[in-house]
């Protein structure tokens, strides 16, 4: 295990996203010894908060989310608040204050790490001020946790990172994609490269397509405001969806050092198919919900939520069909589909094999049942490998088995959520699992097309009932292919 010294402040701390993931997942790392006693945590809102009235806060959903809050209290003892206005430089001064005195306390050797879990327009003014106050100089590393949306177009993508890399060195910004967190998504790379069985038949001689699906029983909750100006195409496509893509279609890298990886997948996304406005139809289905029945319960159409447009033209659905245009994979297309109000919570990659040559057995005729490697990310992880075999005595017909292996539960134990993974590895300074400047340009120009092209033109929403499994021309995108999505 490696201890590291560090003084981590949050931004956002009294937000949701910080009550639900950060310090459940902090409080984890600490109580199975991954964090020690060389640790203080600030966190940072606008509210007027005593320290007091802070860990009461924390304490109660850290113990909402974990089941076992032994050492809660020894670890509440390095939790601190300070109220703070972002864009006030004068109130940057007690933060200083503060930092100073823990870092004498707690010994952090002047490592300092900023999270920022905070509305997107500040994350340029927090970074600038950190930098003027005189926060980021420090004797020790100094390092930036920034979330989602990094910007929404290239164009605003690029002015964030400008003003961002003023105070942080591209190494020092560890950009979050939760779904690089997800113990069956970095489970990707392990399943390519250390088996002979996949690897060598992992190109376009033996593989006919990869699904990716991500869908949602959820609707937007009460994120209306945010969600109607990004929709799922930059809510989930731009970077979960293609982050699971590169994963997939990467090189194998010289090393498992994370520059290393990142020059395989950054190749990866740029060599995926760029579409112009006029080509979209022939490669994107988007889709919005009507109203219809979740969990045997009516739920309201996506334009009847709260602070969404009535009118709304943002899609909660989309599928596309994605092309990487290399020597691998010339060819061989990526599906992807993402929704909300979908039938089922399901985070799934099915890669579908080529037939063999041809069919020797009793269905002469027809085709084989396809051999299929299943990946389950959520909720269910784990892997299943369809084959075809002779499953009764009699008879020499083939059928369909299915060979499966699920994490237990003792095998997810180990962490509360993918956060906790993701904060410790920037601790250690490992970036592997972040989005790296080059990965966005290259998301950022494939998508930026898709958004203004379906901008100017709006659908003739809502085209799917909740509950359902997105529109109909999600089907005929694989059909006109002579596919089909594997719905199990
Ligand atoms: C987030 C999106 O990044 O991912 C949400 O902003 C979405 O809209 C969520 O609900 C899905 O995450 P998960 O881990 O539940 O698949």
């Amino acid at each position: 295990k490696q201890n590291i010294p560090c003084l981590i402040t949050i931004f956002g701390a009294t937000g949701d996203l910080s009550h639900r993931k950060l310090f459940p997942s902090l409080f984890h790392l600490y109580q199975q010894n991954n964090l020690n006693e060389h640790i203080a945590i600030i966190g940072v809102g606008r509210r007027d908060w005593t320290n007091e009235k802070f860990r009461e806060e924390i304490k109660a959903s850290i113990s909402e989310h974990v089941k076992d809050t032994d050492k809660i209290d020894d670890f509440m003892e390095h939790v601190f608040y300070q109220s703070n206005d972002v864009n006030n430089l004068q109130s940057y001064n007690k933060l200083v204050t503060l930092s100073e005195e823990l870092d004498g306390k707690f010994t952090l050797e002047g490592n300092r790490l900023f999270y920022l879990a905070m509305a997107p327009e500040f994350f340029g003014t927090v970074t600038d001020a950190l930098q003027s106050s005189g926060l980021t100089k420090t004797k020790g590393f100094k390092r930036l946790i920034i979330e989602k949306p990094f910007g929404t177009d290239l164009k605003s993508a690029e002015a964030l990172n400008k003003q961002i890399t003023k105070s942080f060195d591209e190494e020092e910004i560890f950009r979050i994609d939760h779904y690089l967190g997800k113990d069956m998504v970095q489970n990707i790379e392990l399943i390519r490269f250390s088996n002979a069985m996949f690897e060598p038949l992992w190109n376009n001689k033996y593989i006919s397509n990869i699904q990716i699906t991500s869908s949602e029983t959820l609707g937007v909750e009460d994120r209306g405001g945010y969600y109607d100006n990004s929709g799922a195409l930059k809510d989930m496509v731009q970077n979960h969806m293609l982050q699971i893509v590169s994963l997939l279609a990467m090189e194998p890298p010289i090393s498992l050092q994370s520059e290393d990886i990142r020059n395989e997948k950054v190749k990866a996304l740029r060599s995926i198919r760029h579409i112009t406005e006029s080509e979209v139809k022939n490669y994107f289905v988007r889709g919005q919900y009507d109203k219809g029945i979740i969990n045997n319960e009516e739920v309201p159409k996506y334009r009847d939520e709260e602070n969404v447009d009535p009118l709304s033209n943002t899609p909660t659905f989309v599928a596309a069909k994605v092309m990487i245009d290399n020597f691998r994979w010339a060819g061989v297309p990526f599906y992807i589909r993402t929704g909300k109000r979908m039938k089922e919570k399901e985070i799934r990659v099915v890669v579908e094999f080529k037939e063999v040559p041809m069919n020797l057995y009793y269905k002469k005729d027809q085709h084989l049942d396809s051999n299929l490697l299943v990946i389950n990310i959520q909720p269910n992880e784990g892997l299943e490998l369809h084959l075809n075999a002779r499953k009764y005595i009699e008879g020499i017909d083939t059928e369909p088995i299915k060979l499966s292996y699920a994490l237990t539960t003792q095998d997810k134990m180990n962490t509360v959520d993918a956060y906790e993974g993701l904060i410790y590895d920037c601790l250690k300074g490992d970036s592997t699992n972040f989005t790296h400047w080059e990965e966005l340009k290259a998301t950022w120009s494939y998508v930026d097309p898709v958004d203004q092209y379906w901008h100017d033109h709006p659908a003739p929403f809502p085209n799917y009932p909740a509950g359902s499994n997105g529109p109909v021309k999600s089907q005929l995108l694989l059909s006109r292919d002579n596919l089909h999505w594997w719905d199990f």
